[in-house]
């Protein structure tokens, strides 16, 4: 098979490119990513020289690259995206361009090349949000109910994917997944942050009062998921993809990231609060467990002492990607310097 990966190059698509060329060795990838700040080509190094890996770089708002990347391949796996919330507050538009309209151009392309499947990557986050302390989950029927830009873009863009199967007859599958966690994580989300700013010997930025709830899935677990919806999933379909977690607030991820660091709680600083700030997220992952028999691998313990050491061990890695643009980011987002 030869399958396109879109934003290969960033946290999760990297990942996805390293998990399927162990699994499906005699398969071929074409990655097509736009590099922005968020994509980092140092994430692919070891694969790079790959005889059945080929890397082209353009926007997937570019119908002629679009066209040039997917012509010949039998699947698309589509995760470029804007994706981080917190930009997506300070500057919309790009959110807005990526993530519908740049679908919009993939869902054409595949449709004018009869492209055999379309996996579309998406999040939780176009659910809005639970109140905190209920027991409620969200299932695949739930409506949708986006309350920042990033996932008022998303929603945007599976509301097109549902679109091109049920007009066109598009072969595509929706995937809508918690929050990930793993090596190659940009470090302005959440966990990254806090790693790196430990290892620098600074504070972790908690948004007020850090009472919120995310589920906190590790990517490779993501990975298999995707590829078994790829392999049996139903055409037309959306599957939860979610962790097998007791649920821990922010705060407490954050002091347990402090405890498997051996650092006090003193490192914890109070900041102001994301505006709009989703409270809780919960997904009911029954359907992929039932239908597919996917279930995660690795808990949240094993996920962050394997993130915590990956950064340890990466340094370069994620001090290459804080200096530059990120500390002006850095700056407009925490009124602070690093
Ligand atoms: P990321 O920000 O780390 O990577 C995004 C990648 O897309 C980067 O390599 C970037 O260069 C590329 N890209 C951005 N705009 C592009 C464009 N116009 N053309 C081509 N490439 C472009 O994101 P991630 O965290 O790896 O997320 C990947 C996907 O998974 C996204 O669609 C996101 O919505 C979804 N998702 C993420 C999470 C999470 O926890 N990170 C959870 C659920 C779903
Ligand atoms: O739920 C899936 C989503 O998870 C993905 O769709 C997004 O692409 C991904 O970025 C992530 O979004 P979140 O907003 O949940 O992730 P983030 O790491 O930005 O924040 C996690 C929680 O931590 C959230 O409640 C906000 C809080 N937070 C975040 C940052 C960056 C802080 O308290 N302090 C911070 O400095």
């Amino acid at each position: 098979m030869r399958l396109l990966v879109t934003g290969g190059s960033g946290f999760i698509g990297s990942n996805f490119i390293h998990y399927w060329m162990d699994v499906h060795p005699d398969d071929s990838l074409v990655n097509l990513d736009k590099l922005t700040y968020a994509g980092n080509p140092a994430n692919l190094r070891d694969i790079e020289g790959s005889e059945n890996y080929q890397f082209i770089h353009g926007d997937i708002c570019d119908e002629k690259i679009a066209e040039q990347a997917m012509r010949g391949c039998d699947a698309v796996v589509h995760f470029a995206a804007e994706s981080h919330v917190d930009r997506s507050i300070l500057s919309p538009h790009d959110f807005v361009r990526t993530n519908v309209l740049g679908t919009h151009v993939l869902l054409e392309t595949a449709r004018k090349l009869k492209i055999g499947r379309f996996h579309h990557v998406s999040t939780d986050e176009v659910f809005g949000s639970l109140p905190l302390g209920s027991r409620e989950h969200w299932t695949e029927n739930t409506a949708y109910n986006p309350r920042s830009p990033y996932a008022a873009s998303k929603a945007g863009a599976d509301h097109l994917v549902r679109a091109y199967h049920t007009t066109y007859g598009l072969a595509a599958t929706i995937s809508n997944c918690a929050n990930n966690v793993g090596p190659y994580m940009f470090p302005e989300k959440l966990i990254p942050l806090a790693i790196t700013n430990l290892l620098e010997g600074k504070k972790v930025p908690v948004y007020t009062p850090g009472n919120q709830v995310r589920e906190w899935l590790y990517v490779t677990d993501h990975c298999r998921a995707i590829d078994l919806i790829l392999q049996k999933g139903s055409l037309g379909e959306t599957y939860f993809v979610g962790p097998d977690n007791p649920e821990y607030t922010n705060l407490e991820i954050v002091k347990k990231i402090l405890g498997t660091m051996k650092l006090p709680e003193t490192q914890i600083e109070f900041v102001t609060d994301r505006p709009g700030h989703d409270q809780r997220y919960a997904l009911d992952w029954t359907k992929i467990k039932t239908e597919l028999g996917w279930e995660p691998e690795v808990n949240l313990d094993s996920a962050l002492k394997q993130t915590v050491d990956w950064y340890s061990n990466n340094q370069d890695w994620w001090k290459q990607v804080k200096s530059g643009e990120y500390q002006k980011y850095y700056q407009k987002q925490y009124g602070r310097s690093l």
